[in-house]
């Protein structure tokens, strides 16, 4: 019997991602269920984390479950991930076990895991929560690798709020901007996946063809524009991509023709710091509503004036993450799930 896993949203069909969606408003009015009464979820944070770590220990409390939150390497014992492996190094047990032991205990396994950011070629392999996926004998929710679903299931739930349910042909920028660091490419990759899913046109605004996406996420992102009657279009031109835009999005990533060579990137990436999401910009909009999955840096990917401003969603987006969760941990939890059935 297949395990049915939360993985990717391009795993899930359409109408499912809708149910979610349906299933996170009804928890937006109603807090407190029986969703996961008696049952647990362990929660795996390789990488620090302030709203998913809350939202989701919080959900499966309102569900009426029990979280539990593992920091490997931390505060449990470090993890081998390769088969073959001759364990004479720092890690202390192996995934095979990990995952397996944890099934045996919990209903539900979350893992947080980003990139090494040294060698794309390795890190687009998702290798940590694939083979978390291929042990564990429980649903596996994907809480941040190379891509966010969960914050993609909250920010559509976000726009939809705003905007109503149907987004298809609105005008969407998905934009970099600015940060001193080369940051994780996961939610952009999530929110080209999503908002190309949901029959939008998309535009990727970025410095240049090196802050492209990864070409599976572009193809992903062309299909689903073909199949949702939306597009799919890439500018390096702030004024002509924030014009008559209906959605600003902005996040920043690292390039990844220079991942593990991060010195030769930086003086690229500080070139751009224009690419900060500012009043002027937002002004050629079609009152565009703004987001951002936080945390953000103020004032250096946005100004003070478009996070603080009615056109910010960013509050209700990471709110949603809430009510998401809860329905995908619900869902999931749910006998007759196994086969996706
Ligand atoms: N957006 C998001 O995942 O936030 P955290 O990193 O704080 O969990």
């Amino acid at each position: 019997m297949n395990t049915l896993h939360f993985l990717n949203t391009q795993d899930w069909p359409r109408d499912r991602l809708d149910a979610l969606l349906d299933e996170a408003r009804n928890f937006q009015k109603s807090r407190i269920g029986t969703a996961l009464q008696g049952k647990s979820i362990a929660l795996l944070f390789f990488n620090p984390s302030m709203r998913t770590r809350t939202s989701f220990e919080l959900g499966a409390h309102q569900l009426g479950g029990k979280a539990i939150v593992l920091a490997p390497g931390k505060d449990a014992w470090p993890i081998e991930f390769e088969i073959g492996s001759v364990m004479d190094g720092d890690t202390e047990e192996h995934i095979a076990e990990v995952a397996r032991v944890l099934s045996r205990y919990v209903d539900l396994i979350g893992v947080r895991a980003f990139p090494k950011f040294q060698d794309w070629s390795v890190d687009r392999e998702d290798h940590v929560i694939r083979s978390f996926a291929r042990y564990s004998t429980v649903p596996v929710i994907n809480m941040e690798t190379i891509t966010h679903p969960c914050q993609e299931l909250a920010h559509i739930m976000a726009l939809q709020q705003h905007l109503g349910t149907d987004l298809r042909r609105r005008k969407y920028v998905l934009t970099w901007t600015y940060h001193p660091k080369p940051l994780n490419t996961a939610v952009a990759n999530s929110a080209l996946l999503i908002a190309t899913r949901y029959g939008m046109d998309v535009t990727l605004l970025c410095p240049t063809d090196e802050y492209l996406l990864d070409p599976r996420y572009m193809e992903f992102a062309q299909q689903n524009a073909s199949e949702n009657g939306g597009s799919l279009g890439i500018s390096h031109d702030v004024e002509s991509a924030y014009r008559d835009a209906d959605v600003v999005y902005a996040k920043s990533w690292g390039a990844i023709p220079y991942f593990g060579r991060w010195e030769q990137e930086k003086p690229i990436r500080d070139a751009h710091q224009h690419f900060i999401v500012d009043e002027a910009k937002m002004a050629l909009t079609n009152k565009a509503l703004f987001s951002h999955c936080l945390p953000l840096r103020r004032n250096v990917k946005a100004t003070d004036a478009v996070m603080d401003s009615p056109a910010c969603i960013a509050i209700d987006e990471a709110e949603n993450r809430l009510h998401v969760q809860k329905a995908v941990m619900a869902a999931l939890v749910q006998p007759g799930m196994e086969n996706g059935e």
